[in-house]
Order: C-alpha cells, then structure tokens, then sequence
C-alpha cells in the first residue's frame, strides 16, 4: 500500500509540476506579446541618393526644375553650395516657379513669395521651403529623397 501511494503521490507530484511549467511558460509568452504590442516597432524613414547631373551642369544663375521620383524640385547654386529645394509651397502645397528677373520663387495660388534660399518673404507661407540634402561626389551631384 505505501509503495502505491508513493508512486501516486509522485505521478500527481510531476503532473502538478508539467502543468505548473506549462502554465508559467504560457504566462510568459502572454505577457512577452502584451509588452510586443505596447512598443510597436517604428519604420525608420528611408532615403536614396539619386543622380540628378554633374557638376558642370550647374551654373551660378541658374535654377534647374527637375522630378525626382515623385517629388518635384529645384536644384540651383547659392552661396553656400548646392541647394535642393521642394517646389511645394509651405502655405497649402501649389506649386512655386522661379521668377528670374526678380531672383524668387513665387506660389500662384496666393502670391506666396520666397527667396532665392528659400525663406518665406511675402504673402501666407509659414515657412522656408522643404530641403532635400544634396550630396557630391566627384563631379556627380546627387539629391537625397525619401523612398519610403
Ligand atoms: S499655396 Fe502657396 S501661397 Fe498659398
């Protein structure tokens, strides 16, 4: 009789310590996934340098509207080096166009007005317009937009 209830006593012993593992475990993982959800991963932003010319190609009058991936830009020479800006007005995004005769961008939509660097000067822009960094290396210049 004491050898059965030995082995009975032993069986329930590790059934209750399987179940008790089993039921910590399952604890665990619930609270690893419940601390998962609470800090969502962030997506970094992503850029890619893209080739928009050379050098050469950049005079110190001129401004060059181009389209990058789906961006629309224009890329001139200031005092400070090469400049990439956004062609979106700040104010509610028409498009700005460079007035060479005055050196300025100007917004049709509201005679939003801006600098040749950019900074809002006139009319309802809050702010400069939107940088891209540009990057040379060697003779080929290339700006820096977000992909993702
Ligand atoms: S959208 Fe450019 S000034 Fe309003």
């Amino acid at each position: 009789m004491g050898v059965i209830n030995d082995n009975i006593s032993r069986r329930k012993f590790l059934s209750s310590a399987f179940m008790s593992l089993g039921l910590g475990f399952g604890i665990g993982m619930l609270g690893l996934r419940f601390l998962q959800f609470l800090s969502p991963k962030v997506k970094a932003d992503r850029f890619e340098e893209i080739l928009v010319g050379s050098a050469g190609d950049v005079s110190a009058s001129d401004v060059m509207p181009m389209e990058i991936g789906n961006s629309k830009v224009f890329l001139l020479k200031t005092d400070t080096g090469l400049i990439a800006f956004s062609r979106k007005c700040t104010d509610l995004g028409c498009l700005v166009s460079w007035d060479k005769a005055k050196e300025q961008f100007i917004c049709p939509c509201h005679q939003g007005v801006y600098d040749r660097n950019g900074k809002n000067i006139a009319g309802p822009p809050p702010r400069p317009l939107d940088r891209f960094q540009v990057v040379q290396k060697g003779e080929n210049i290339y700006v820096k937009v977000k992909t993702a």
